[in-house]
């Protein structure tokens, strides 16, 4: 599709992330292991639950067949301070009151998330990806307009 540039290193290893030319970021799944298989299905499926929250990447396009998907690039990791530490913790709770997205421990709300989840774009405004943890659940309607 685009040219590629460089590859993104993810903790997870759940497949390969991609930074491609246009600020597309391009990631693949290994469809063969069910825990990887799962990880795409939610991240597709959280993306476009979230589809008009401006703090979180645009799904472009996926291949259900193959385990791709492509999606805006939305700027670099972060440095895991307190004060981002607690900046990602309002987003996901703006995620989980504001879109239906909760992220959950045995069914309970927990707001931390590790700032190698997180980005942050260059005009200092922060971003939650890496979406398909078995941590989120949808717990609401898809919201529409922000
Ligand atoms: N949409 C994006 N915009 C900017 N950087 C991204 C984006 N998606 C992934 N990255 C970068 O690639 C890394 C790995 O992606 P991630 O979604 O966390 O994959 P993994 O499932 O392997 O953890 C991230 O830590 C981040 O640095
Ligand atoms: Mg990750």
């Amino acid at each position: 599709m685009k040219k590629y540039i460089k590859n993104l290193t993810g903790g997870n290893k759940a497949g390969t992330v991609k930074l491609m030319s246009n600020n597309i970021v391009y990631k693949k799944y290994d469809l063969t292991i069910p825990r990887s298989k799962k990880l795409f299905r939610n991240e597709i499926k959280f993306l476009k639950h979230l589809e008009y929250c401006d703090f979180v990447p645009k799904l472009i396009k996926y291949n259900k067949k193959k385990g791709s998907l492509y999606m805006t690039y939305v700027g670099d990791s972060i440095p895991d301070t307190p004060e981002n530490q607690q900046r990602i913790s309002q987003l996901i709770k703006s995620l989980h009151l504001d879109w239906n997205l909760m992220r959950h421990e045995n069914n309970k709300p927990i707001y931390r998330r590790s700032t190698h989840n997180s980005v942050i774009n260059k005009d200092n405004k922060m971003f939650i990806i890496d979406l398909g943890s078995k941590r989120f659940k949808i717990v609401g309607p898809k919201k529409i307009i922000n």
